[in-house]
């Protein structure tokens, strides 16, 4: 499955996946989210790939799922385009690297927790606004960020969905390094995939498996619960106005 929206393009052993849908700050449709799955099962499967990088067009990384979308077509279970692309992030065995080239927002943060080496650009923002939406955290981020950044930070930025810089997710362990804008970000990526697709590659894969050992049954399980709660809250009234308010602001 591909999308005009997710361009792909291969180099020295390392996949680029950009999410490129600009006008939009790149927010996420069902056909992206099923052209990203279908790029980290190619690169999964493809013995010449050993890294992936991950970034997007313009000055957004991603602002998350399509709200229109969310309205008209919101996911329903495990097969729906998000929870299989959660699944193929969640499972990928090859290092992921991500060029966060500004704005990063929903999944576009959730997304991050999945991945090994994070760069982002200097001042990018970054927030995860689920409650904020009358929704609930997603994408195993309910586990993943209180372990990484400890739970105050945590429930500030998931109860409050409190915006946060690029400069303090560094100071907080969340991501390796900042670049001095979307360029210099992702030279900092691309120069640590491409080490990482020199080193060997069964050693690097069996490696990142022990790193999230004691994580992965958890985090199956916290996924999935969180996508029953996501797609309860979706239908709920709160939830339905929020999401209205942010589509009918564009139509006024
Ligand atoms: N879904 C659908 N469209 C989106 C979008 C999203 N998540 N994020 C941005 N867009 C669209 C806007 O509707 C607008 O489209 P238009 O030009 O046709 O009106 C375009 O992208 C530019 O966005 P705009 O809001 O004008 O840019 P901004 O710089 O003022 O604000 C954001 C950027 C990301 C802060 C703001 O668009 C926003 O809050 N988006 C929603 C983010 C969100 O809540 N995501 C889901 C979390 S679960």
């Amino acid at each position: 499955m591909s999308a005009p929206e997710i361009l792909t393009e291969r180099e020295e052993g390392v996949l680029r996946v950009r999410i490129h849908r600009p006008d939009k700050k790149n927010a996420l449709t069902l056909a992206m989210y099923a052209a990203l799955t279908a790029a980290l099962n190619e690169a999964a499967q493809d013995v010449a790939l050993r890294a992936v990088v991950l970034t997007g067009s313009g000055d957004s990384f991603t602002s998350g799922n399509d709200i229109a979308d969310f309205l008209a077509a919101p996911p329903t279970g495990e097969d729906s385009p998000v929870f299989q692309f959660l699944a193929a992030l969640r499972q990928f065995e090859k290092p992921l690297v991500a060029a966060v080239n500004g704005l990063a927002v929903g999944i576009g943060v959730t997304m991050l927790l999945h991945c090994d080496l994070i760069y982002a650009r200097a001042g990018a923002t970054l927030a995860m606004p689920f409650v904020n939406l009358g929704l609930c955290p997603e994408g195993g981020s309910s586990l993943l960020l209180p372990r990484l950044i400890g739970y105050p930070r945590a429930a500030e930025l998931l109860l409050l969905g409190e915006p946060f810089s690029a400069e303090q997710a560094l100071e907080w362990g969340l991501i390796n390094g900042i670049g001095a804008d979307a360029d210099a970000t992702l030279e900092l990526a691309l120069v640590r995939a491409r080490r990482l697709a020199r080193q060997p590659a069964a050693a690097v894969r069996l490696a990142k498996r022990l790193l999230k050992r004691n994580e992965t049954e958890t985090l199956r399980e916290t996924i999935a619960l969180e996508g029953r709660h996501f797609i309860e809250l979706l239908n709920s009234p709160e939830a339905v106005a929020a999401l209205r308010t942010f589509v009918e602001r564009r139509r006024t």
